[in-house]
């Protein structure tokens, strides 16, 4: 018996386990041997024989019990191992961002005039007085310089306040022909429902051989690139002023609101303005030192794109960072 009972102990798997069993308690097996013989006995004997059975049968089923409990429990262990879900885990539903509005607007753009074969520049955003005003044509004490108040820094350096330098760093850095935009952050004094102290810019500009570039290829590829953003609305453009460009205009699109009927949105007029564009002003190729060329450029203001394509009513809310507005852009 002292055999079996070491088997037990050593015993590995649940099928082993019951086939010992089965030896011991089984029809033919031990235990049905030993009643047997039991019968045949009488007395005292039959008496001291039927204890000792039962107590050795009672062992041997507890011992039996508590390794099948413990070669359940080895089964079960290795099996949570295998498998590699933790049920326990909280399981809260996974959601994906989206980008920003203005971003996404911002691609919109770069979009359309990558397709056009213009080439992406940059520059930076703290600059000096020569690129954000002096090489743009905008002199010291030029009244023009109040259209963009200025953050300043001490030694005359500035926070950007247009794209607009990032045209001369591109003319300074290569030769015509040019044909960029320059997307990005610019920097003015104002905060109110359509003015926040930072917004993006996209500037634009082309240059090549003296008469090779007109008012007319500026009025095209400006009109196909708001039918591109805005669907079927008329452009036209409204005679203005930038001290860099020489003739300038501002691009109006028709109202998409209320389709030139005139509304709230565009003051009653029919009008939407988006952009500003101009023929580069020859004092600006003066102040980069290019000859015989000429060149048209623009700008717009890609917050004021993502208000209008989006019917965001004030501007401040794109930078607050509410996700109740920023879950409306997934
Ligand atoms: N720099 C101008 C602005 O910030 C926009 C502009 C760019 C106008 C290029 C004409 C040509 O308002």
């Amino acid at each position: 018996m002292k055999e079996i009972e070491n088997a037990i102990v050593a015993c590995e798997s649940l099928g082993e386990l019951d086939k010992i069993r089965v030896s011991l308690f089984g029809k033919k097996g031990h235990f049905a041997a030993q009643f047997e013989a039991l019968k045949k006995l009488e007395g005292d004997a039959k008496k001291e024989f039927a204890q000792t059975l039962n107590v050795t049968k009672e062992k041997f089923l507890d011992l039996l019990n508590e390794k099948k409990s413990a070669l359940e429990a080895i089964m079960i262990e290795s099996e949570m191992k295998k498998s590699s879900v933790d049920v326990t885990l909280f399981n809260q539903e996974s959601s994906a961002g989206a980008l920003h509005p203005v971003m996404d607007t911002m691609d919109k753009i770069i979009e359309y005039f990558v397709s056009m074969n213009f080439s992406i520049e940059e520059g930076p955003l703290v600059e000096d007085d020569f690129h954000n005003f002096e090489a743009l044509n905008l002199p010291k004490y030029h009244p023009a310089r109040d259209m963009q108040d200025t953050f300043y820094f001490k030694d005359s350096m500035l926070l950007r306040t247009h794209t607009s330098p990032v045209q001369i760093r591109t003319m300074l850095k290569q030769s015509a022909p040019i044909r960029m935009i320059c997307p990005g952050a610019v920097f003015r004094r104002d905060f109110d429902i359509t003015h926040t102290p930072m917004f993006h810019q996209v500037e634009g500009l082309v240059v090549d051989k003296a008469g090779k570039v007109s008012f007319a290829h500026l009025k095209f590829i400006l009109e196909d690139f708001l039918k591109y953003m805005f669907g079927d609305v008329k452009v036209r453009f409204r005679p203005s002023f930038f001290p860099f460009t020489e003739p300038s205009a501002e691009a109006d699109i028709s109202c998409i609101f209320c389709k030139g009927e005139g509304c709230r949105v565009c003051s009653h007029t029919g009008w939407l303005e988006v952009l500003g564009c101009g023929v580069v002003d020859p004092n600006v190729f003066k102040a980069v030192g290019y000859k015989d060329v000429s060149g048209y450029a623009f700008g717009l203001g890609v917050e004021r794109f993502a208000m209008l394509l989006h019917q965001i009513p004030d501007l401040r809310s794109l930078f607050e960072g509410d996700l109740r507005l920023l879950e409306q852009f997934k």
